[in-house]
């Protein structure tokens, strides 16, 4: 295959995607506990599971993103809102599960209860310790101290008044995760701050996120033991006060979003986040592209991985609008072309309806897959269960939908994804994609094992080990519409609905 039709055969390139191709089985001598899905998705991160939560304001919020990195993934928040909330989608994640918080939110012993109350809705946290103007440890303070007051007096009560005092047991700012448990069980504490030799206040270790930490062994954690996060950027107005700010919120992964990547000021724009001091250290995803000419211009500007789709999804209708795209077996096989030499990963956005589908972008050169529909009926997407003829939807659509990108309810801020910033009336919009509803398929969790758990399988059939296992060693066979439809269930009326499977 080529990037280039030639002039004397302009329709010799064919386009292939998931369906046109199976894999190959292969010689097998794993056990189960063999496997080892760990994947590449960008030059200095590993996940442990290659799955990304698409970057899409049905898809993924902060509870998504969390729900995402505990199982070993990433979630991409959407830009869909304004500078701040994002930055503070980004916080809400870094302040999860993590061994010990850094940067704890704290209160003043003058602050009202009901101050305490609203601090502990924004931040979803329930308790805070209570520092001096010098930041130096006065006491702790918990919603449970609220139970104990009326609301009507929470205007008039003051923080210092239902704190529990100093002396308090703390940790120095160093300490282990050892000591810092043995102290929380010695003391059946369910906070424990650390402080400085002066009394400041370091740190905050909860025993929730101990257990948690627990829990979910292959979390994606950051160097400090947080969660990790991406979150989306464009390339137009005050992209880069936007991407600054989630700089500072902590992101671990900044994600070019855009229907067509291969355009010179977000090219500029990556290789500005790549060399400027203040931004070169977090990682950036270039995208979206489908060809290797596209890939390449990332690679070259320094991106850390390459993100590849125009037109496979689920709503999009990018490709009947506009009549332009790859099919995506193709698209991201061409961009692998750029990206493997340089040791970039790749990784294939949209267009997946199935877990078979996930071995089969990973052979065809990605690292990692970003899904939206597979993962929109999840409970920690955003959005309300909508009930139809007793059955539970929730609602997915396209960035480039007449319901994102017009001002109906509330400003869009992802225009310019489809080119259009600067239209200004609805009525002007020219839609990329569908809005409509997908069924609701309870936690995350249960999704991701499904989805993972298929990937297990393509991994023990064609005998790979690890993930560079299964890329250099998965080949193809091209099949016909006759095979496609020998491939899924056929001459049967399904009367059981599987876990894993929901149709043609
Ligand atoms: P799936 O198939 O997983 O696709 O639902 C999710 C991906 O689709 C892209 N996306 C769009 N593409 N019009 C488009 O052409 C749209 O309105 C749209 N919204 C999202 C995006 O790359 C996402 O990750």
């Amino acid at each position: 295959m080529t990037d280039q039709t030639s002039p004397a055969d302009p329709f010799g390139f064919l386009g292939l995607t998931y369906d046109d191709v199976l894999l190959l089985p292969g010689y097998s001598d794993l056990a189960p506990s063999d496997i080892d899905t760990t994947s590449r998705l960008t030059r200095e991160i590993s996940l442990k599971i290659p799955l990304l939560s698409a970057a899409m304001d049905t898809v993924t919020e902060s509870a998504m993103a969390i729900a995402m990195a505990r199982q070993g993934g990433l979630g991409v928040l959407h830009r869909n809102l304004s500078i701040e909330d994002q930055a503070q989608q980004v916080d809400l994640v870094k302040r999860t599960q993590t061994g010990i918080i850094t940067n704890p939110v704290t209160i003043g012993p003058d602050a009202t209860l009901e101050e305490l109350d609203t601090l502990a809705g924004q931040f979803r946290i329930s308790g805070f310790p209570v520092v001096d103007l010098e930041n130096k440890l006065i006491g702790m303070v918990t919603n449970r101290d609220l139970r104990f007051t009326p609301v009507a007096e929470w205007a008039t009560t003051k923080v210092d008044e239902v704190m529990t005092p100093q002396p308090l047991i703390t940790g120095p700012s160093t300490i282990s995760r050892d000591d810092a448990t043995l102290l929380l069980r010695k003391h059946k504490l369910e906070r424990l701050p650390l402080i400085d030799p002066d009394g400041r206040i370091t740190g905050l270790i909860t025993v929730k996120d101990f257990v948690k930490s627990e829990q979910f062994p292959d979390s994606s954690k950051d160097g400090q033991g947080r969660l990790m996060v991406g979150a989306a950027i464009g390339y137009f107005g005050d992209s880069w006060q936007r991407a600054t700010a989630l700089i500072e919120a902590g992101v671990d992964v900044l994600v070019a979003d855009t229907a067509h990547g291969n355009v010179r000021m977000l090219i500029d724009m990556v290789r500005r986040l790549k060399t400027d001091p203040a931004t070169k250290d977090v990682q950036v995803i270039g995208g979206n592209v489908a060809t290797r000419q596209g890939a390449q211009a990332f690679v070259d500007a320094g991106a850390d991985a390459v993100k590849v789709g125009v037109g496979p999804g689920s709503i999009c209708t990018t490709r009947v609008v506009t009549g332009v795209g790859v099919p995506q077996i193709t698209a991201v096989y061409e961009a692998s072309l750029a990206c493997k030499p340089a040791g970039v990963p790749v990784i294939a956005d949209g267009g997946l309806k199935h877990s078979g589908e996930i071995g089969k972008a990973l052979v065809a050169g990605a690292d990692s897959v970003m899904l939206g529909s597979l993962f929109a009926g999840c409970e920690e997407t955003p959005g309300d269960l909508v009930l139809v003829n007793g059955k539970q939807f929730k609602t997915y659509r396209g960035m480039g939908s007449m319901g994102a990108m017009s001002s109906r309810g509330k400003k869009s801020y992802s225009k310019d994804r489809y080119f259009q910033a600067e239209v200004t009336s609805d009525d002007k919009i020219v839609p990329e994609g569908i809005e409509g509803q997908v069924a609701y398929k309870g936690p995350l969790s249960t999704v991701a094992h499904q989805l993972i758990g298929g990937l297990h399988q393509t991994m023990f059939y064609t005998g790979a080990r690890t993930v560079p296992e299964l890329q250099a060693n998965g080949r193809f066979i091209r099949i016909t519409s006759a095979s496609l439809k020998e491939s899924h269930p056929h001459d049967v009326q399904m009367t059981v609905e599987s876990p894993n499977y929901s149709g043609f």
